[in-house]
């Protein structure tokens, strides 16, 4: 099964100089708690944004280039790196932009944190078609522990 995982701002800003812009502790530990345990997928600007692979989760790097990038598994397409796990694990895909623009058509579950609150950014999530989705969770936060706008975790799945 291939799930989404992503931070969308009000505007679709999901970054900016191939960095987040937002730091939402509840959101982290929603992350982690969720992919911990299971294989994440992702893009060669995402992995350099994290700096270093996920603990104790299988991280796949997708890149065009001939790189070893330690603790990760480097692969060259989105089919290479759901072709590595078998169907009925849950793979997270977990950025960017690109990555997500390829794996919207493939995915089956949508882990959507709204961030209600604008911002600049280069990065955006590819438009998506929200009646090809059935919204089965929602809950909201007026505000974080350490954050001042609200934000929710929807989570999604295909019709
Ligand atoms: N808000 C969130 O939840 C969230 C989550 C993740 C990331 N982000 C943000 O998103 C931004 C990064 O996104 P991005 O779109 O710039 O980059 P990205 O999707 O993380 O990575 C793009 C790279 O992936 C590789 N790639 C893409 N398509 C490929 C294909 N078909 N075959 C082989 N390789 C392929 C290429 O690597 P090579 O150039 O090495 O060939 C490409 O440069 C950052 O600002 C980050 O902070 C936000």
């Amino acid at each position: 099964m291939v799930s989404i995982i992503v931070a969308v701002a009000e505007n679709g800003v999901i970054g900016d100089k191939n960095a987040l812009l937002w730091h939402i502790s509840e959101d982290l530990k929603h992350f982690k708690a969720l992919t911990t345990g299971h294989p994440v997928v992702m893009g060669r600007r995402t992995y350099e944004s994290l700096g270093r692979p996920l603990p104790n989760r299988r991280n796949v790097v997708v890149t065009r280039q001939e790189i070893a990038l330690p603790g990760c598994e480097v692969v060259h397409s989105l089919e290479k790196a759901l072709a590595l796990f078998p169907s009925d694990e849950e793979v997270f895909i977990i950025g960017g932009a690109q990555i997500y623009a390829e794996a919207l058509p493939l995915a089956d579950r949508f882990y959507l944190t709204r961030v209600m609150h604008a911002y600049e950014g280069d990065t955006r999530f590819p438009a998506w078609d929200e009646s090809a989705w059935r919204l089965v969770r929602s809950e909201s936060f007026p505000s974080g522990r350490d954050y001042p706008w609200p934000f929710a975790f929807e989570t999604y799945e295909r019709r």
